[in-house]
This record gives structure tokens, C-alpha cells and sequence, in this order.
């Protein structure tokens, strides 16, 4: 077992590079598969979900090629068979193999996919999507079979717009007889980055960004080229090291039509940054303005965001309020915060974060990846050391964080326990 641990209170200047967006490259990785030729993703994040799912397209009998961020992947020799449960519990995105591989193949046994530990987080949505293409689902203990004759085309109305649901329909109705469309999709940048990729490779999709997307199903896909967009909670994560412990840091891969909730919450909260192109250079900031903010779907401010920024709100003078709504049980960082000095009080699903309060390093758990985050941010701004244990959550999601901080300045390394 592994753990971090930080010397608080450096100083971060110089300039943090933003990897490839994790929660794209989780998608476009099983996305591959649909592919009748070969594809290559560029900017493909070195983070252990990638390892995971590498290691499910190598079960499936794919070639697989990695050099330095690029991903060659070759599925003509693919072998559906079952996907393991080692392998799924890893990451919730295992999941898109179901959409993949019954769009390829119309025949899907996958274990049950795993995921941080945020409330509950079930997959009717997808399950009812691939219905009405026409599949039918047999669970057997673990194990989704996930079957179909024929896939025809359908009118999918989702019920919440589900960043998962939205990817997994499209992968399940590419190659699908006829048009789907899906109402009420989800809009985050990874679905249009997603629907991106399969156009490349001679898909019809279009709408993708919006909350109609159209598919009209196509019968053959060629090769296909894609670049993972910017991790804009990564970028986050870094922008909110800034504000706590920056001098002039910059940040470069910040898209900025994919942050405009958190820089407008900095702009009201009077933090001191610039954002031309795409690096953002940002600074300590005294005296910030409390404010309230409440996760919503994109464009609204994003719930992966949410245990990161509760850390800079114990910075603020005076009460703010972090309202999560689409999780249930996504305060797994408050406790540990509040060991390290922070005030917050969770009622019902909204921390009362009272500042200013000075952090002191602890002892503390990542009990899932953006709460293993702000643990992170606390450690920076806090006196003294921090060792954060369960480290697995954070290394599922960040890359080269170690490596990244210390460039500009932090003192963090990862020892044993
Ligand atoms: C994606 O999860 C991300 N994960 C999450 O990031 C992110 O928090 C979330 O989208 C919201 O932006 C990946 O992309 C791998 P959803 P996903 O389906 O797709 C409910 C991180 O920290 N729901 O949009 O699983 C669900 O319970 C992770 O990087 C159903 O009820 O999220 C939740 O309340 C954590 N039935 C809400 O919808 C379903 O069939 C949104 O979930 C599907 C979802």
C-alpha cells in the first residue's frame, strides 16, 4: 500500500500541463472497438483506468500499441467474450463496453462495472436504451447478457441526461438499422469528443453538444483518428491549487467554454486570475467572497468539482454553501477536512462551510477520487505534512500528480505505508 505525503504551505509557480480528460479517453477507449479497420487516439491521459480498460481490449483478443500518450488499437481479431469481474469492478466505465460491443458484435456478458463509492449509481437508463434498439437483458449473478437479433433504430427519451446513458446509446446505435434519436442527452464536452470519434470513423451523428442527438445508423465504420480534449476537473483540481497556494501558476489546456461555472465562481469569489488562449495564470488570493454553489448537469457547475472546491471555500472569509444534487453520498472528503481544521457542516445534501480556517496536516483517507483531490489541495495549503492514504482513488484519475506538483514547487512524494 501506497500514500501520499505533502509538505504544506510551498509556494506553486511555474506551469502545470493538462493531460487528456479521463472521463473522455474512458469512453473512447471501448469506443475503438466499433471500428471495422483501426484507430488511434492522441493525448490519451496515463492514468490506471487506461490500464484497466487496455487490459479488457487485450482479453477481447485486440492489438493494442501504446507509445508515450498514443493508443493504436486494432480489433479486427476481437474475441467477444465474457469481460471479467477483476476487471469491471475497476472503474464504472468498464460499462461502455456494453454499448461497444453490442453495437459491434449485438452480443454483450459483461460483470457488473465498479466506480467510486458516491451514492447510488445505477444503469437503468442505458439498459432501457439498449431495449428499445432492440436487445434483450438477462442478468445472471454478476454477469449482464446483453443480446439482440437485430438493432433497429428508436426514439430514446432519457429521464435525467446521463453523461453514461447518452455514450453507451450512441456506441449501441452507430451501426444500428434506421435513425435513433436521443432526447434529453446528457451535453458534457466528452459526449461531443465521444460522437467526434465516430464520425471520424464514418458514423452520422449530429446534434452531439446539444439535448437532441440524431444517429442514423451506418453498416460499416473505417479507421478513425481522435485527440482527447483537456481535462477540464483536472484543470480544476490545479486552478484551485492556484487560488490557495499560487504565484502567478499557470495552467495550460484550459478550454474555457467548458469552465465557464467555476471562473465565474472565482470572478464572484474575487480570485485573482487571467485566462488568455488557453493558459490561465493565477495567483493566491486574500480576502475571497464566500458564495453558494449547487452541481448541476453541464453547462452548470459540475459535481466532480464540487470536493475540490469545498477546500478553497474554507479559504473564504465567511459561509458558503456547496449544494450536491446529483449524488447522494459525495461527502466522503468532509470528514477529513474537518480533521485538519476546516468547519463544515453536511445537512442533507449541502456543506455550510465556514471560513477562514487555517488547515493543519493530518492523517488522512482518499475514501474516492475527487474527495483524494481535495485531500491533496487541503495538504498544499495546510501547515505541516499531510499523508493521505488509499491513494489507488487519486492515481485512477490524475496523472503524473506527483510529478506535476513538484515541478512547480510543491513538495509531495508517494511512499510506502
Ligand atoms: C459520469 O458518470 C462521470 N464518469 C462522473 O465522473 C461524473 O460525476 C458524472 O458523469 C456526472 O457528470 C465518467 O464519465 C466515467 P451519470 P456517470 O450517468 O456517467 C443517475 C469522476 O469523479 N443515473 O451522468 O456514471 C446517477 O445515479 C466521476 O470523474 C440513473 O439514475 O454519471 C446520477 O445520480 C464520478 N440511472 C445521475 O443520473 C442511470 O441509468 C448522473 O449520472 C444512469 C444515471
Amino acid at each position: 500500500m501506497k500514500k501520499i505525503v505533502i509538505e504544506g504551505n510551498q509556494t506553486l509557480s511555474g506551469t502545470i500541463n493538462i493531460d487528456g480528460a479521463k472521463n473522455s479517453a474512458v469512453a473512447l477507449i471501448p469506443a475503438a472497438i466499433l471500428s471495422d479497420e483501426f484507430t488511434t487516439i492522441y493525448n490519451v491521459p496515463n492514468i490506471s483506468d487506461k490500464n484497466v480498460l487496455i487490459n479488457i481490449l487485450k482479453d477481447l483478443n485486440c492489438q493494442v500499441l501504446e507509445t508515450d500518450n498514443i493508443l493504436n488499437i486494432n480489433s479486427s481479431s476481437l474475441k467477444n467474450v465474457l469481460i471479467r469481474e477483476d476487471l469491471t469492478s475497476k472503474l464504472r466505465a468498464s460499462y461502455y463496453f456494453m454499448g461497444a460491443l453490442l453495437g459491434k458484435c449485438k452480443h454483450v456478458e459483461i460483470c457488473l462495472p465498479g466506480g467510486c463509492n458516491i451514492g447510488a449509481r445505477p444503469i437503468d437508463y442505458h439498459l432501457k436504451g439498449f431495449e428499445q434498439l432492440g436487445a434483450k437483458i438477462t442478468i445472471e449473478d454478476n454477469k449482464y447478457i446483453i443480446d439482440a437479433k437485430k438493432l433497429e433504430g428508436a426514439k430514446i427519451y432519457l429521464d435525467f441526461p446521463s453523461v453514461g446513458a447518452t455514450i453507451n446509446i450512441m456506441l449501441a446505435s452507430v451501426k444500428a438499422s434506421g435513425t435513433t434519436i436521443i432526447y434529453n442527452a446528457a451535453k458534457e464536452p466528452e459526449i461531443v469528443n465521444v460522437a467526434t470519434f465516430l464520425n471520424n470513423m464514418g458514423a452520422k451523428i449530429t446534434g452531439a453538444g446539444t439535448s437532441k442527438i440524431k444517429i442514423e445508423g451506418v453498416e460499416f465504420l473505417h479507421k478513425g483518428i481522435i485527440e482527447v480534449i483537456p481535462d477540464r476537473i483536472e484543470a480544476a483540481t490545479y486552478i484551485i491549487a492556484g487560488a490557495l497556494v499560487g504565484n502567478n501558476l499557470k495552467i495550460n489546456g484550459v478550454i474555457k467554454e467548458h469552465m465557464e461555472s467555476l471562473l465565474s465562481k472565482l470572478s464572484e469569489m474575487n480570485v485573482n486570475y487571467k485566462l488568455k488562449d488557453f493558459e490561465l495564470t493565477i495567483s493566491k488570493t486574500d480576502n475571497m467572497k464566500p458564495v453558494s454553489i449547487k452541481s448541476q448537469v453541464f453547462p452548470g457547475f459540475v459535481t466532480d468539482m464540487g470536493q475540490p472546491m469545498s477546500v478553497l471555500l474554507t479559504q473564504c472569509d465567511g459561509i458558503s454553501f456547496f449544494e450536491e444534487t446529483i449524488y447522494d453520498n459525495r461527502m466522503g472528503h468532509v470528514k477529513y477536512l474537518n480533521n485538519m481544521g476546516a468547519d463544515i457542516k453536511v445537512k442533507e445534501n449541502t456543506e455550510i462551510i465556514c471560513g477562514k480556517t487555517k488547515l493543519q496536516g493530518k492523517k488522512v483517507i482518499a475514501t474516492d477520487l475527487r474527495a483524494g483531490a481535495s485531500l491533496v489541495l487541503a495538504g498544499l495549503v495546510a501547515d505541516k505534512t499531510t499523508e493521505i492514504s488509499q491513494i489507488d482513488h487519486i492515481l485512477r484519475g490524475y496523472a503524473n500528480i506527483v510529478e506535476k506538483l513538484n515541478n512547480v514547487g510543491a513538495k509531495v512524494k508517494i511512499v510506502d505505508e
